[in-house]
């Protein structure tokens, strides 16, 4: 392939900079040019492209966010919009195309490569949504800036002798709650994949205060329930001292993790290499510390397993076991 277009779509992640760099550097290096496509499938129906060179993807590699922009774009879910986007990039020569970004960006880049454009879809996003890769770029450096927000409010709680809980993003899937409960110590998690149970919750408040602990963290991701409705009833049982605190978007931001900038890098380039060898409709993903591809078509027809296992050892290093298991 001579020319190919990259374009980063849905919620932006902290370290897709360092996947377009990378690319951008790859394509350039193996005498490819390339296309950046900005604000996602809105900015190609729009045909707001431009050329990229080693110069436009300088000094990006610590920022969060995207250079290239991104949207969400409803015209691009329709059979016209995506017939529209295919005309517009064979319109302007076009040969291959990398998505970065989470599972609605994939369905975009699968009806791209179903209408005979070659696609590479690289995984961005915070929430970890995605069954066929462990990681996904930008989840690492959420999960850091959750374990720093945690930690503060720990020390408040802890010193008000008061419970916390704590919303965390991740749309329908639990493991920014999940790692970031592990990681930072949390005495209770409620995730998506297991049905809350606001009494049970109150229970294992109520044995934790019995054996002297008056503070704890709860950590709640968003697709469970909300944390200020949440606090709200656990009020009315009139036991407990809580607060709640909603993280919302700073969970997007910031400069991207050592582990952000490495997935982005190597994705980056291995989505560059599948497109070379004239290679589409494969979705780059990370398996057992290997990096690898597989079909478009199957890899979003994949469906995310919890890690139960994760789950359960979080509810023994729990400090009294205090998390909701298995509802
Ligand atoms: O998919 C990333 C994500 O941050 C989700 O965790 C969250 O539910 C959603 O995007 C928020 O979307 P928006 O920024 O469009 O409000």
């Amino acid at each position: 392939m001579k020319k190919i277009a990259i374009l980063t779509s849905g919620g932006d992640a902290p370290g897709m900079n360092a996947a377009i760099r990378a690319a951008v550097r790859y394509a350039i290096y193996v005498d490819m040019e390339v296309i950046g496509i900005a604000r996602g499938y809105q900015g190609l129906l729009d045909e707001q492209m431009y050329n990229m060179d080693m110069r436009s993807v300088a000094d990006i590699i610590q920022r969060g966010g995207t250079i290239l922009r991104t949207a969400r774009c409803p015209e691009f879910v329709t059979k016209e919009g995506q017939k529209k986007g295919v005309e517009i990039l064979r319109k302007n020569d076009i040969d291959g195309v990398i998505v970065i970004g989470g599972d609605g960006s994939f369905m975009g880049a699968k009806a791209l490569s179903e209408l005979g454009i070659p696609t590479i879809g690289i995984p961005g996003t915070i929430d970890n949504d995605l069954a066929y890769t462990d990681y996904s770029i930008g989840f690492d450096t959420a999960c850091n800036t959750i374990l720093d927000a945690i930690n503060k409010i720990r020390d408040t709680m802890t010193s008000h002798e008061r419970f916390s809980i704590i919303e965390v993003m991740g749309r329908h899937c639990g493991d920014l709650a999940l790692y970031t409960g592990v990681g930072g110590g949390a005495e209770i998690i409620i995730v998506p994949e297991h049905k809350l149970d606001i009494e049970k919750v109150c229970e294992k408040m109520r044995d934790s205060k019995k054996r002297g602990k008056m503070s704890g963290i709860i950590l709640l991701a968003e697709g469970a329930g909300h944390a200020h409705s949440l606090a709200e009833e656990i009020k009315k049982h009139g036991e407990f001292s809580i607060r709640s605190s909603v993280l919302g978007h700073l969970q997007r931001g910031g400069s991207p993790s050592m582990k952000d900038r490495y997935l982005g890098t190597n994705m980056g380039v291995y989505a560059v290499k599948l497109l070379e060898q004239g290679i589409g409709n494969r979705i780059v993903g990370i398996r057992d510390n290997k990096f690898y591809d597989m079909d478009i078509v199957e890899g979003c027809a994949m469906k995310k397993e919890f890690n139960i296992d994760l789950y359960n050892l979080a509810g023994i290093v729990a400090r009294n076991n205090m998390i909701t298991i298995g509802n």
